[in-house]
């Protein structure tokens, strides 16, 4: 049969359309063909097919006792407190960002008392046993499967029935009955879709593994997104040792908590202190300022690096590494208007230490210290933190879990901090700066 369905969200039509009535994009519409399954309708939801409502309080549900800790901390967090029996959960990220290490890491663990299956589409079984070796995982518990084709592969976890599923990766495995290429749209749509089901019905915990394009989407439709429980995005910079691990999607748990993971060369190593991490630079140069992040559950200190040098020609140039442009672009607007300063023929180069990507607000007042102190040269005092978001008209404002944050900055033992609150922790030795608008910030934050 064939079908029509939007790129962007999945919208099924029977017809092909210009414009998707769901999201509204244009010319998203792909021809596909549909596979129907005789007398059976697609479902892929963890339901129960009983046509009979029950009381929510006759519900009977053990959290504790479901839970599957998967051994590493920071992966558990991730998830919401372990793997939970009959999860789908989508694990994207960049090639060789580490996808593939931490699931076999993981397998590792819980190789102990459960019964893993790899299935590898991509690698031999020689290239995984060589990861393993570099790992130091060794285990009959870790089946090692090197096979594209679904049918064979849900064959053999028929024989099998391993305890969890690792599908590397949803792009290079196929059914058979369709005539499309792996990793096209259908494919991974009806791949998916197929497996989920097993794992709904079989109750069984499966991890797809699934590539990233540059721009950030997982290859293949959005749909991908939609169909599984969780998504955990891999992300930072190749080059970059720190490797962030965030929750997007999660059925089972709150979305934006974040592990943070360092590749070494016997695999990924969990960061426990990041503050610690990203604070490299303890020696104070001009154009570094520290702020404290909020990510999911916890705070941590990172640096902002900010260099601001004449433009030889042309443009100048704007870089940001962590940050958006766009945002880069509001800060140096607000900075121009309120302090007078013209940033027309400078290039700035904005970084954030460890390769982490900043969404939140509460390191504008940070970025906007590190930028005056690289454009008058003067470095910053020594454990100095600045923590508040920057309105349009140069206003500062107060961030979410304030205390949280500044505890964070005094057990790192830092003795000045600039918000735009009054703290209601009083500590000894340390000087707390009340500031209202980036105006008041010159004057004080130099010596
Ligand atoms: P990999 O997990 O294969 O990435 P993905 O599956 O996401 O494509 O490998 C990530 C990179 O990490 C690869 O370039 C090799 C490197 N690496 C280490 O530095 N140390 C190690 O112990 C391992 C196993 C890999
Ligand atoms: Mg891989």
């Amino acid at each position: 049969m064939t079908m029509f369905f939007c790129k962007e969200c999945g919208f099924e039509s029977t017809k092909w359309l210009g414009k998707c009535p769901a999201c509204n994009s244009w010319n998203t519409f792909v021809e596909t063909t549909k596979l129907v399954q005789k007398g059976k309708k697609n479902t892929h939801h963890l339901t129960d097919n009983k046509n009979k409502a029950i009381p929510l309080d006759k519900v009977s549900f053990d959290e504790n006792h479901s839970r599957i800790a998967s051994g590493l901390n920071e992966f558990d967090c991730v998830l919401g407190g372990g793997i939970v029996p009959g999860m789908v959960a989508l694990i994207g990220g960049e090639p060789g960002i580490g996808k593939s290490t931490i699931m076999l890491q993981i397998a590792g663990v819980l190789a102990k008392d459960k019964k893993i299956l790899y299935v590898s589409g991509e690698e031999s079984s020689e290239q995984i046993k060589l990861r393993s070796i570099r790992l130091g995982i060794n285990s009959e518990n870790i089946l090692l499967l090197c096979q594209n084709n679904v049918e064979q592969i849900l064959q053999e976890i028929n024989n099998e029935s391993p305890d969890l599923i690792i599908i590397d990766s949803i792009q290079a495995v196929y059914l058979s009955a369709i005539d499309n290429l792996p990793g096209s749209l259908v494919q991974i749509r009806e791949t998916a879709n197929v497996l989920t089901r097993m794992a709904k019905q079989e109750n069984i915990p499966l991890f797809f593994i699934g590539h990233v394009t540059k721009d950030g989407a997982v290859a293949g439709p959005k749909i991908l997104e939609h169909m599984v429980d969780t998504v955990l995005y891999f992300e930072g910079e190749l080059t970059n040792q720190f490797k962030i691990l965030r929750t997007t999607k999660n059925r089972f748990g709150s979305t934006n908590e974040i592990g943070i993971f360092e590749m070494t060369d016997k695999g990924l190593r969990q960061v426990e202190n990041p503050s610690e991490q990203f604070i490299m630079n303890q020696n104070n140069y001009s154009g570094t300022a520290i702020s404290c992040v909020l990510e999911g559950s916890r705070a941590f200190l990172i640096e902002v690096q900010a260099l601001v040098s004449p433009t030889n020609y042309g443009n100048a140039q704007r870089v940001a590494v962590g940050i958006e442009q766009k945002k880069l672009a509001l800060l140096l607007a607000v900075i121009e208007k309120n302090l007078m300063l013209s940033m027309r023929e400078l290039d700035i180069f904005i970084n954030f230490s460890g390769g982490i990507k900043v969404i939140e607000p509460g390191t504008d007042l940070a970025l906007i210290a590190a930028i005056l102190s690289s454009f008058r040269d003067k470095p910053l005092r020594e454990k100095t933190v600045f923590i508040g978001e920057v309105g349009l008209n140069g206003d500062i404002r107060p961030v979410s879990q304030m205390e949280k944050r500044i505890k964070e900055a005094l057990k790192l033992g830092f003795k000045e901090i600039f918000t735009a609150t009054d703290i209601k922790i009083k500590p000894k030795n340390v000087q707390l700066h009340k500031v209202k608008h980036i105006s008041e910030l010159g004057p004080i934050i130099f010596d």
